[in-house]
């Protein structure tokens, strides 16, 4: 994940270079413009995806498996292209991966030759090249107490379990303080206890540090826990008169409860149901339908 591009000393870097202007009535720290993917001509996964999320922001995007939302947040990763349409980033368009963006990925991407400290430490290596090694380390030992893992610290990928590797994952993205955090379902192999714990700290730690996250959910009490807005995409299908309708974004919740929100009081805010119901109505019935 981090050495798809590098410069010296293995410094990833996403080269400056020019870009064609975001278009100026979209407002936004990322935009994402008229985005579409086909791997078969006819029948893209989806089409003219459009979105902004400023910065601070928590954007969580919710659809059935298949529809492409990894598809994007790879795009917006750099690590994929678009067949169609542009994403920018602070004002540059997103041409390859960097130390900006910060992923969690599906399914964890370690390198399985390091221990759980020498993985978080080569991206923190990678972001700051000037640190010392007791910078590196403590930035590492931070962010691996941070997701409950000092007692697995030296150990490998191979001896932990699969959320245990997923939370060393989350560590890394965190530990190099990315100005864009990209997580595809980051809690999706994890226990309620530890899932319930790291959101917490999630919420906290983008609270504290206003930073600007893009996350992929399944769970519909996750997505109104963390984000400020919920995308709601739909799936491609084959229409009945023949002809192919690819998915795409069917419609952006703002999510209306107080900031101040937690988990164990979501359950009695005022128009929780209600939104939790809208979401649940456009899985079931909309999200395949066109
Ligand atoms: N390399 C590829 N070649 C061909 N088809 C692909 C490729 N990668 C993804 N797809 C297809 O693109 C579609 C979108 O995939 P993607 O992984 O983005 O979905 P998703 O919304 O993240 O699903 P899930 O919720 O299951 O993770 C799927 O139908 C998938 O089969
Ligand atoms: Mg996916």
């Amino acid at each position: 994940m981090w050495s798809e591009s590098s410069d010296r000393q293995g410094v990833v870097l996403t080269a400056p270079r020019p870009t064609p202007q975001a278009s100026s009535n979209m407002s936004g720290f990322l935009k994402v413009e008229h985005l579409a993917k086909s791997y078969q001509t006819d029948k893209p996964v989806f089409a003219d995806v459009s979105f902004a999320i400023d910065q601070g922001e928590f954007v969580c995007i919710i659809g059935h498996s298949g529809c492409g939302k990894t598809t994007i947040l790879n795009v917006l990763a750099g690590l994929d292209t678009a067949t169609a349409g542009h994403c920018f980033m602070d004002g540059r368009e997103i041409a390859g991966p960097s130390l900006e963006r910060g992923v969690v990925f599906q399914s964890h991407a370690l390198m399985p030759w390091l221990t759980v400290r020498q993985n978080i430490a080569f991206a923190v290596k990678s972001r700051w090249p000037s640190w010392s090694k007791a910078q590196i380390s403590e930035q590492v030992e931070k962010f691996v107490a941070l997701v409950g893992l000092t007692p697995a610290i030296d150990k490998k990928p191979s001896q932990l379990s699969g959320g245990m590797k997923q939370r060393v994952g989350i560590a890394r993205a965190f530990a190099i303080q990315p100005k864009m955090l990209l997580l595809d379902e980051p809690f999706g192999a994890l226990d309620a206890l530890t899932r319930g714990t790291i959101q917490d700290e999630l919420m906290s730690i983008v609270r504290q540090t206003q930073q600007t996250v893009f996350m992929i959910t399944h769970d519909v009490d996750e997505a109104i826990l963390l984000a400020d807005r919920i995308l709601l995409m739909t799936n491609g299908q084959e229409l009945e008169g023949g002809g192919y309708a690819p998915g795409g974004m069917a419609e952006v919740v703002v999510n209306p409860l107080p900031r101040s929100r937690t988990r164990a009081q979501l359950h009695h805010l005022d128009g929780y149901y209600e939104l939790r119901n809208h979401i649940v109505d456009f899985l079931v019935s909309r999200a395949k339908a066109h």
